[in-house]
């Protein structure tokens, strides 16, 4: 898949760190209910490769992706489990030189005008705007569209339902990314029904 596909998938990617192997298999499942088909699964917690794993091999309906990857050793460890796409807060040579390698998508974070020259100039057009609120948020989308009309983002940190609907209109943004669809207290809880129901008050279905 390239990036634009996996961007397309969902309007909204959500971003999990997963503190229990236990809970991906439901975790995964929640989210298909409630019609988000796509999972960023960090590297943050230990849980995180073997949940990547088990997902990848058991769910076919569902994409997932390793995220918090920030080196070459993060990314061979996400391969080996599975991740189908790489997410990244930042971009560094090493990353892009090794998801080239590997034959897969990479989506990194960027946020200055600098970051998204130096990911236009290997050809990585679609990105993350990290940290998205403190990076300038709506207006920094709007400012940056100038130059780079070509790119197009996944504005992730900070957003949440007030504020996601808003960044989905910029022209420049293909869909956001975010933890409000799978609180840590939920997931804790094993209340699954909550989680599919916090996807589906997202996307209005
Ligand atoms: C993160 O850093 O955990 C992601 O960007 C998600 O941020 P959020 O918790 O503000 O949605």
């Amino acid at each position: 898949m390239n990036s634009v596909e996996i961007m397309k998938i969902s309007p909204i990617i959500p971003v999990i760190a997963i503190e229990s192997v236990d809970d991906a298999l439901p975790l995964a499942y929640a989210l298909m209910e409630g019609g988000v088909n796509i999972m960023e699964i960090t590297l943050r917690t230990n849980a995180g490769l073997k949940a990547i794993e088990i997902i990848s091999k058991k769910l076919p309906d569902m994409s997932v992706g390793a995220g918090t990857v920030c080196n070459r050793i993060d990314l061979e460890n996400s391969i080996n489990s599975g991740a189908q796409f790489i997410f990244s807060p930042g971009i560094n040579e090493e990353l892009v030189q090794g998801c080239i390698k590997h034959d897969i998508s990479l989506i990194p974070g960027v946020s200055t005008a600098t970051e998204m020259m130096f990911a236009r100039n290997k050809n990585i057009k679609q990105c993350k705007l990290f940290p998205a609120i403190t990076s300038g948020g709506i207006a920094h989308l709007k400012a940056v569209a100038g130059p780079f009309p070509d790119m197009s983002f996944c504005p992730t940190g900070g957003i949440n339902k007030e504020n996601f609907k808003d960044f989905l209109n910029l022209k420049n943004v293909l869909c956001v990314g975010g933890s409000w669809i799978v609180p840590k207290d939920e997931i804790k809880n094993k209340n699954y029904k909550a989680i599919t129901w916090l996807c589906k008050e997202a996307l209005g279905t």
